[in-house]
């Protein structure tokens, strides 16, 4: 049996890089019976970021849609809010207590902010600490993230280390999956699809307003009849990050022969998603109004998610005599 863990933060709409990179991945994952996966959402990481606990609160209701619809099932997935769980913040204060100030000060996150220190809050320096508290508490064998979360995953195991050569060995050293088969999803300006760039593509959003991120795609100015190198156009690439192998090669072909233009390339990105997606926006509107539905989903998810975390702050709480 492998314990496999995820957590995304409630900073914005979760969109297709999300979706593609993390959540359908980690649904599939939920489906084999050998694993047992939970699935978080991190709303203490999110103060790092955002003050306002009224957005962060419809952020959090707005990701659990977003991963229910995707077809997440609670009755193989614990799925849960971070901040609901006992016992995470006392495990971040006694990491803190034992992780080095220079590993924290080399981590990514912080290091990209640190020109502009009176910006950074302790929180976010402690960021990793935190994650590590969230990972190490469930006792998780697997942690999915993106690429660019490694670096925490590294820093999780040394605090494990830490711990276990310190004051006993209770925690297991977790390993990251990632998904090596999913490329990177490109925005709509053709950088990699982040909420930081504000290039993302909402695939719930109502069907005039995707058209309109879809139409907002920026290309070069060809004109439809001259032949173009898809792999340069944007359309494209985000168009080859959902399609089938056919409809690519289809695609690909136009692009090549001439005669297609951008117009009718961003026509036909925008029929794919909204088919792609047919479904689970469905669910979605079906859904989306039904806080307290989703509140139920999630008290069940603690209270699974609690058992685990009070196994484990049993045994912290013996070592260390407190
Ligand atoms: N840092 C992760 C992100 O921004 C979110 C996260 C918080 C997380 N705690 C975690 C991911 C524990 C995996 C495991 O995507």
């Amino acid at each position: 049996m492998n314990r496999i863990l995820t957590a995304v933060q409630c900073t914005g709409d979760l969109h297709l890089g999300n979706i593609l990179s993390v959540i359908k991945p980690t649904i599939e994952l939920s489906k084999n019976a050998n694993n047992e996966v939970l699935v978080f959402i991190a709303d203490l990481h999110t103060l790092t970021s955002i003050k306002d606990p009224k957005l962060i609160e419809e952020n959090l209701y707005k990701a659990a849609i977003v991963w229910l619809s995707m077809g997440l099932n609670i009755k193989n997935t614990i799925f849960f809010r971070q901040s609901k769980i006992k016992g995470i913040c006392e495990l971040t204060w006694i990491f803190n207590c034992l992780t080095p100030y220079p590993m924290l000060a080399n981590a990514h996150a912080f290091k990209d902010k640190s020109n502009n220190l009176s910006d950074v809050n302790a929180g976010l320096f402690d960021y990793p600490v935190l994650m590590a508290a969230d990972i190490l508490i469930y006792q998780s064998d697997l942690v999915a993230v993106g690429k660019d979360q490694k670096q925490h995953i590294e820093i999780t195991r040394d605090i494990a280390n830490s711990f276990n050569n310190t004051f006993g060995k209770i925690f297991k050293l977790p390993d990251c999956l990632i998904n090596e088969k999913v490329k990177i999803v490109p925005g709509i300006d053709g950088r990699k699809m982040s909420k930081s760039y504000k290039n993302t593509i909402d695939v719930f959003a109502e069907e005039n307003i995707l058209r309109k991120t879809i139409m907002s795609i920026t290309t070069d100015s060809k004109t439809p009849e001259e032949p173009k190198n898809p792999e340069e156009c944007n359309i494209f690439n985000i168009y080859k990050s959902i399609a089938n192998d056919s409809d690519i090669e289809y695609l690909k072909k136009r692009y090549i022969n001439g005669g297609l233009g951008y117009k009718e390339a961003k026509d036909m990105l925008f029929e794919l998603i909204i088919n792609t997606f047919k479904k689970e926006r469905e669910e979605y509107n079906k859904i989306k109004n039904e806080i307290e539905y989703i509140k139920d989903m999630f008290i069940i998810g603690e209270e699974k998610a609690q058992k685990i975390a009070d196994e484990t702050m049993k045994k912290v709480k013996n070592l260390l005599l407190i």
